[in-house]
């Protein structure tokens, strides 16, 4: 019954994996008096540094989901790449939100493919690749270019290549298929911005979804999210019922986030899910009344869910290792903060390296233009480039 599963302040959350998102996670839980307990290998992780402990084990030891499971009232976990064996494990033990079974299909990109045709949902035309020759049928099927990508294990555009011609066939097929993977191989989809929408469901149905965010990627990586997005209101509209939708038919108690692109017509196509939060829900933390954070330690506590709402445009610009290594290490956060609506935010990560996520700041303006502005402005001077 909802009461059964209603775990008050003072109750201690397990979070499997422990990198900034579970760090975030236990800032928000930390706030209403919740405790938290990390599973990951690394002692000084981003999340290990404000948990209140942390077991210091490989993720895919069952025994170790289990402690966690032992130790805690429910358990969540804070990226994909764990073991769904391991998750059900701790499962046998806890409350696990969202499911083994949700990461199971989540994980695997043909898995998902199919469960979101299943539901109803537009995604863009794809192949299961199990041989080089399946791959020359699909670029008959799909035309050029086409994006081949390793089925798990991929994330910020690792495990991927795009064919642009018959000729470039066989040599991607050979890089990934050395990854001993299954591949999938998805049209190319010439989209003119890519959102995303981040829905919370409760155990007990009820959905609320965070507003759009519009999604700038460089080097395949979230570089900058801008919010509200700057599409028809009815497309912000259609993105959130989706995301709800999506929620509701695979059944997550937690967090979805739905990455999708928008194409010239204003159809939604969705390319992924995320079942946890995401880094283009930053923004959340500062732009909205409720962040995403916030709103997982609800659920996960079985406490009322909140209808959230952007009380400003907000952008998050992403800090990757490069604003580290080009300025040996010191970056100018007092000439970032000089500027207007600034927010930092930094994940204690000893290591800087190109492309490693870092940080982000979130700004908050009267207009999307103004953010948009302060937010680059305010990287670049920590960065050390600006004029
Ligand atoms: N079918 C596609 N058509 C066009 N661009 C794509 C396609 N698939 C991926 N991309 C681009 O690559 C980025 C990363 O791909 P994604 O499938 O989201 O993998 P991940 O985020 O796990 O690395 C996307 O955000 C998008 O910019
Ligand atoms: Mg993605």
């Amino acid at each position: 019954m909802e009461r059964e599963s209603l775990l008050n302040p003072g109750s201690t959350i397990g979070i499997i994996g422990g990198g900034q998102l579970g760090r975030m996670l236990a800032i928000a839980a930390r706030q209403m008096d919740y405790r938290t307990v990390v599973l990951d290998p690394d002692p000084g992780c981003p999340s290990g540094q404000v948990t209140d402990g942390q077991i210091a084990e490989p993720y895919s030891s069952r025994d170790a989901s289990r402690e966690l499971a032992r130790s805690t009232d429910v358990v969540t976990y804070e990226f994909e790449n764990v073991d769904a064996d391991s998750v059900s494990a701790a499962a046998e033990l806890a409350p696990v939100h969202p499911s083994a079974s949700v990461l199971r299909t989540t994980q695997h990109r043909l898995h998902e493919k199919n469960a979101l045709l299943k539901a109803g949902v537009s995604v863009a035309p794809f192949r299961h690749v199990q041989s080089l020759e399946d791959l020359q049928q699909a670029g008959v099927d799909l035309g050029f270019p086409m994006v081949l990508k390793t089925a798990t294990e991929g994330y910020d555009g690792k495990g991927q290549e795009i064919i642009t011609r018959a000729e470039d066939i066989e040599r991607s097929y050979e890089s990934l298929a050395a990854r001993k993977t299954e591949l999938i191989v998805e049209q190319f989809v010439p989209f003119k911005m890519e959102i995303s929408t981040i829905c919370a469901r409760t155990a007990d149905g009820q959905t609320a979804t965070f507003p759009p965010s519009e999604n700038v990627h460089r080097n395949h990586i979230l570089d900058v999210s801008i919010v509200p997005a700057r599409i028809p209101d009815s497309v912000t509209e259609n993105a959130r019922l989706l995301a709800a939708d999506i929620a509701t038919q695979l059944d997550v108690v937690g967090l979805i986030s739905v990455e999708m692109f928008v194409t010239k017509e204003n159809e939604l196509l969705v390319n992924e899910l995320a079942p946890r939060p995401h880094n283009s829900g930053h923004y959340t933390m500062d732009g909205c009344d409720t962040s995403q954070f916030e709103q997982l330690v609800r659920v996960l506590a079985g406490m009322p869910i909140a209808e959230p709402k952007l009380h400003s445009p907000t952008v998050m610009v992403n800090l990757l290792g490069e604003v580290w290594v080009d300025t040996d290490g010191d970056p100018d956060w007092a000439r970032a903060l000089e500027m207007p609506g600034v927010s930092l935010h930094l994940y204690g990560k000893a290591e800087p390296r190109v492309g490693r996520k870092m940080g982000h700041i979130n700004v908050v303006a009267d207009t999307v233009e103004d953010a948009l502005y302060i937010a680059t402005e305010a990287r670049d001077r920590a960065w050390r480039r600006s004029r």
